[in-house]
């Protein structure tokens, strides 16, 4: 990989976008971070009339070393921030319920090694699925389970299918945080599908369990009707 210079990928939709809309510092005071549910490093932007998230990828539980935010360099295509912007832009383009994709960007670090940065479109008035409203009634659950069951037809394994990954505004619920995940094709085994909806249900668990009067077990009930009731698969959780 060439060593100089940061590689940046730009959706034809969003024309115009550079390397520094990936430095929050440059956006001042219209770059807020983002604190429900993330590792941090993901901030709100304001560019005019919209409105977007900025994404650098980091791992979990190396705060401030070097490993934290970098990655071994395999193919440009490979790169955690170019992964991440193909595969949304095709489940966007498949119809699925996921926010638009503006640009990634990779900044090499010496021969073999790179940081990554990502910006979507901020889905409007959305909040994380634990803190929507909605999230004692099992209309809601029933339609989270539909959801998924959408996204795992058209093959997306997410990797990291968790409550805050789950977004919900008004009536619209969508998906985020396509980090790592991937497609499988349909002659794949279906064992990724269990182990999306075991991760889901820990993450419930922990993040919804603890509210006082929300009865998860009844609700995570109704996610599975919902992802069971479609027809097709015969997956049971
Ligand atoms: N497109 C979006 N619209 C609204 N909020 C978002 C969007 N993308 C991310 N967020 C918020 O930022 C949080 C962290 O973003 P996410 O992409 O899940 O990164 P990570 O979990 O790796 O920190 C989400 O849980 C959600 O609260
Ligand atoms: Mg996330």
């Amino acid at each position: 990989m060439a060593t100089d210079g940061a590689r940046l990928l730009v959706s034809p939709e969003f024309d115009g976008v550079t390397e520094e809309w990936f430095d929050p510092e440059a956006w001042g005071a219209s770059a807020v971070p983002v604190d429900a549910g993330g590792r941090g490093g993901a901030w709100f932007l304001r560019s005019g009339a919209s409105e977007l998230v900025l994404r650098h990828y980091r791992r979990g539980g190396f705060a401030g070393k070097f490993v934290e935010r970098t990655y071994l360099y395999s193919g440009a295509r490979r790169t955690r921030s170019f992964a991440e912007f193909h595969l949304t832009r095709e489940l966007h383009q498949a119809g699925l319920p996921v926010p638009r994709v503006v640009a990634a960007i990779i900044w090499p670090r010496g021969w073999l090694w790179y940081h990554a940065a990502i910006i979507v479109e901020r889905i409007p008035a959305a909040v994380n699925f634990p803190d929507s409203p909605s999230v004692g009634d099992e209309s809601l659950w029933f339609r989270v389970g539909q959801m998924v069951r959408r996204f795992h037809d058209w093959g997306l394994d997410h990797v990291d299918l968790n409550c805050d990954n789950i977004l919900v505004a008004g009536d619209d619920i969508y998906l985020i945080d396509f980090d790592r995940c991937r497609r499988r094709s349909q002659s794949s085994s279906d064992r990724w599908r269990g182990h999306n909806l075991q991760r889901l249900k820990r993450s419930v668990d922990k993040r919804i369990g603890p509210k006082g009067g929300i009865r998860t077990e009844s609700l995570w009930q109704h996610l599975l009707s919902g992802y069971h009731g479609s027809g097709g698969c015969g997956i049971r959780n």
